[in-house]
């Protein structure tokens, strides 16, 4: 049995499971699990699909009429990239992808009336084989659906928003922004809006807008949810790959903008977000990287394509619930470590919420995972970015405000952190106002807590930042802060989807104002095609921006042409 639990993982050891327990005599509900696809008779098994040819392969055209088909009778439900949703079963990968065409086209021929899968034998049965093959032809492919399959594009009513809050409609390029305290509205001034989106293929028009000057490319595609972006002492470039638990190594721009080579660099992480190299300087030994659950930490060297050995666990980090990623950064002079861990909630209170304990902190470690304490507090989320300013040595961090009281409230923030700092969650936002969900608490904090230096939208879902000190932009970037946003879901007109320029105006120091810089990613208020996370400054001085909704790397670069 030992063997056989180490041998059962993921979906593949599901099924497995479900076939031991058939062997041994499951209750009936589960042998529609068996080694034969929903009971599928065996004769189906063998049974050939009568449109592929001698190699097995399926004429193209055959494909696309399936193609149609399904879009118009199986997208509704599956997705249009086959991805599933709720109950309904993904088909681009699982039992499907393992089932013979013949028991797909069984299946599909009798439906699971009792399941919700209706029965297809009404169709013409060569329609229903073209329907077989196209689905096979989604093996391994990203379940993203296509606008055909999306339905109708999503118009918003909403009156054109009034600065300083905007949405998708105003973000360009180029346009400055300036939220202030007193701009606030009072707690639930709208309804709490629940518009996350739905990320479909990019069409072949839409690309990414930056400003006059600047030309965007594809610097590499195809990759697996890719998150945190940093560029290693030697100029490689560390992408987490988070859903799939990888790091990878990127190198090199080739005369067409892209990558000269990927490599992974490490696999089986526990959702790795945070990368850092340690000590600070040309010359690293370790990549550090943030788990969900722990600071993790490969031996390393310049040049190094693949983790030298197993990971050594470092530090322990809370989590659980909520908030997963953990950024990871080392002051200047290497002797600390700061840890991002974001909530384990929207708004519960740590006082008597035990999960909340160490979290919505910037956490304090030595760098060898010893001496914990909490540096800066009530800090939601900044587990999606955390940066040192290189010239001052000073910790920043980018970070996700809480939901539910409207539309306008609460700004996500960029700020630099001061030690022993409370940043207000779950009491207080912005300053001393008061989180109406927890009325007539902690008093005494009121006016500890700090209005943060740049407020952006709120629920933009800032992530991933990082100082320009690059030499490829105009000399006024110089300093300056570019930060990934994620985009918004609880917002009633989507805001977000970009990357977005904070100027620090040569001083180091943000005056509170930010710039729309790559916009583009949104197609209506319920469509988006592309999600910023990461973004780091590339050797030639161009940036590279990690796009988890089209699961590929841009690179934004200053050419002067108009
Ligand atoms: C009304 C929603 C709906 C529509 C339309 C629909 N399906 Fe399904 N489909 C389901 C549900 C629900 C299941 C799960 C049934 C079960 O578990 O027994 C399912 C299961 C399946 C499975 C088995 C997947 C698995 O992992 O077990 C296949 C294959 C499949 N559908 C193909 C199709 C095809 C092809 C079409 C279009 C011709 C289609 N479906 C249309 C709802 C739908």
């Amino acid at each position: 049995m030992k063997n056989f639990f180490r041998w059962v993982g993921g979906v593949e050891g599901l099924t497995a499971l479900m076939v031991l327990i058939g062997l041994v005599g499951a209750p009936s509900s589960l042998m529609g699990q068996n080694a034969h696809f929903h009971n599928a008779p065996a004769s189906t098994r063998a049974q050939k699909n009568p449109l592929a040819g001698a190699g097995g392969k399926v004429a193209a055209g055959a494909v696309t009429a399936g193609g149609k088909l399904y879009a118009d009778k199986c997208a509704g439900c599956h997705g249009s990239g086959g991805g599933g949703a709720g109950n309904v079963p993904a088909l681009y990968r699982g039992a499907t992808q393992r089932a013979t065409d013949g028991e797909v086209f069984w299946f599909v021929t009798e439906g699971s009336a009792s399941n919700g899968m209706p029965a297809w034998g009404s169709l013409p049965e060569e329609e229903r084989w073209e329907i077989v093959s196209y689905v096979k032809s989604l093996k391994g492919a990203r379940p993203v659906s296509k606008m055909a399959g999306a339905g109708a594009p999503v118009k918003t009513n909403a009156a054109m928003p009034t600065e300083p809050f905007v949405d998708f409609r105003v973000e360009e390029p180029g346009t400055v922004h300036k939220i202030t305290v007193q701009d606030l509205p009072a707690p639930y001034g709208t309804d709490s809006a629940d518009n996350g989106p739905e990320v479909v293929e990019r069409s072949a028009g839409a690309w990414p807008k930056a400003p006059p000057g600047f030309k965007v490319e594809l610097y590499a595609t195809g990759l697996e949810n890719p998150r945190l972006i940093r560029t290693a002492p030697n100029g490689d470039y560390f992408v987490a790959e988070s859903g799939s638990g990888k790091i990878l190594v990127l190198r090199g721009i080739t005369a067409e903008g892209k990558a000269e080579l990927t490599s992974v660099f490490a696999t089986g992480l526990k959702q790795p977000y945070g990368i850092a190299f340690y000590p600070p300087g040309e010359k690293p030994e370790w990549v550090y990287v943030g788990d969900t659950d722990a600071v993790v930490r490969f031996a390393y060297q310049n040049g190094d394509l693949k983790a030298r050995g197993r990971t050594g666990r470092i530090a322990a980090l809370p989590h659980g619930s909520g908030h997963w990623t953990r950024d990871v950064r080392f002051s200047l002079d290497g002797k600390k470590m700061f840890v991002g861990v974001g909530s384990a909630s929207n708004v519960d209170d740590p006082d008597t919420t035990p999960g909340e304990n160490n979290r919505a902190d910037i956490l304090e470690f030595n760098p060898d995972g010893s001496g914990m304490r909490v540096y800066a507090y009530g800090i939601r989320n900044a587990g999606g970015g955390l940066e040192i300013q290189p010239k001052t040595g000073e910790l920043w961090c980018s970070v996700n405000e809480r939901d539910g009281l409207g539309d306008n409230l609460v700004p996500d923030y960029i700020t630099h952190v001061q030690e022993g700092g409370f940043y207000g969650w779950p009491w207080w936002y912005m300053g001393g106002n008061q989180d109406p969900r927890h009325k007539g608490k902690h008093a005494e904090l009121k006016d500890k807590a700090i209005v943060p230096d740049v407020l952006l939208q709120p629920h933009n879902a800032s992530l991933e930042f990082t100082f320009y000190e690059g030499k490829q932009f105009p000399a006024k970037y110089a300093g300056d802060i570019f930060t990934s946003e994620h985009g918004s879901w609880n917002k009633a007109v989507r805001a977000g989807y970009e990357v977005i320029r904070v100027p620090l105006h040569g001083t180091g120091k943000a005056s509170g104002e930010y710039e729309d810089f790559v916009t583009g990613f949104v197609v209506d208020n319920g469509h988006v095609w592309g999600r910023p996370v990461g973004v780091t400054v590339a050797g030639d001085g161009s940036l590279l921006v990690t796009d988890d909704g089209s699961n590929s790397i841009w690179r934004v670069s200053y050419t002067g042409a108009k």
